[in-house]
């Protein structure tokens, strides 16, 4: 396979790159590398070959089967349909493509049924890292008790922002903690270091920022459930990897503990990590680097006896974004 990456010098371009050095089901003949001008000329290393990257250009995607795009909605916007003309499937990270109605949306663990056809080249979106774990989580106790309403609230690291999050956590961090508090901020709208920002993307004229509505909004599109009634507020917290939520699940019929442990424990991608006497639920700092979503804190609500609380976390980068990038392209390829 001929396979692109664009974006590959950021979170999500070299998460992919590692990913796909370690599978052996993918048969890469060539691995091309494409970023904007600050990473043209770089090196990544694939596989023991050295890789420069290259800014795109009208023959980039030519006898290409695969691109997965991660880098940004203008990137996506100009340079996604050409490689779809060029006959090459696209495994898009951006939000630029996610809401049309002839692009899937796909989680292969909950809506694999809605993945096109292979045979005919076209944009694939992958969901916001966020809607992804919690549509994992989701999908089982939809299927078997039915949903009525999602309120949750996001616990979102630095990481989901990019490197320029990373880095900006880690400066202000170490400024601070020199008693210097004057390190910029540049990615956020205030100093992330020891702070937690209720405000992630733009705000709409609602009130509620783009990141919210991308997660209420993709979740009933994955889920198929146009009247799901879902409300989130999105908090970016001073972590570097993994998000967490704290998700209020009401069903539409009742449910017993025993039987809500019972589906979640028997859901694909999804890990009960449920034992409080022992200390024990799903951490951000654990979860980074496995694939898994991570479930746990699971506890029938006080007052609404159908309603369900629970702490859900995952590797926003990996099974948010690129390693449920490569599940598509496994399911789309038979590989
Ligand atoms: N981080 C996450 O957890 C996460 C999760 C889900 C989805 N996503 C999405 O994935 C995308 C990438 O996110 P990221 O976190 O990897 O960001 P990032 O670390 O900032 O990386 C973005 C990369 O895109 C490259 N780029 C920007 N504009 C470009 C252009 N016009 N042409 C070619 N390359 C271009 C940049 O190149 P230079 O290095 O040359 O600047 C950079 O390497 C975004 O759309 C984001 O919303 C991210």
């Amino acid at each position: 396979m001929i396979i692109a990456v664009v974006g590959a010098a950021g979170i999500v371009g070299q998460e992919f790159i590692q990913i796909l050095e370690s599978k052996d089901n993918f048969k890469v003949k060539e691995l091309r590398l494409f970023g904007s001008t600050q990473s043209v000329g770089e090196t990544l290393s694939f596989k023991g070959k050295s890789i420069s990257i290259k800014p795109l250009s009208q023959d980039a995607f030519k006898g290409c089967q695969i691109a997965f795009f991660s880098a940004g909605n203008e990137a996506s916007k100009a340079w996604a349909p050409k490689a779809v003309k060029e006959g090459c499937f696209v495994i898009d990270n951006s939000s630029q493509f996610r809401m049309d109605k002839d692009v899937s949306l796909i989680v292969p663990e909950v809506n694999i049924h809605m993945m096109p056809k292979k045979t005919s080249p076209q944009i694939i979106a992958n969901p916001n890292c966020a809607a992804i774990q919690l549509t994992v989580v989701l999908n089982p106790l939809q299927r078997a008790f039915g949903l009525k309403q999602v309120i949750a609230s996001t616990y979102q690291s630095v990481s989901g922002a990019g490197k320029g999050g990373i880095e900006e956590l880690s400066k202000q961090t170490i400024g601070l903690l020199n008693g210097d508090d004057s390190t910029p901020s540049k990615v956020f709208a205030h100093s992330i270091a020891f702070n937690n920002l209720p405000h992630i993307d733009k705000f709409d004229d609602n009130g509620f920022t783009m990141e919210e509505l991308k997660i209420m909004e993709e979740t009933k599109k994955i889920l198929s459930q146009k009247d799901l009634d879902i409300s989130v507020t999105a908090v970016r917290t001073p972590t570097f990897n993994g998000h967490s939520e704290a998700v209020w699940v009401e069903f539409k019929k009742h449910a017993t503990r025993k039987e809500v442990l019972e589906v979640l424990s028997n859901a694909p991608g999804v890990v009960v990590q449920d034992n409080p006497s022992d200390n024990i639920y799903p951490l951000n700092r654990n979860a980074s680097g496995q694939d898994e979503v991570f479930v746990g804190r699971i506890r029938q609500d006080l007052g609404n006896k159908n309603r369900w609380v629970m702490w859900i976390v995952s590797d926003n980068v990996r099974k948010g974004a690129a390693l449920n990038g490569i599940q598509i392209a496994e399911k789309l390829f038979d590989i």
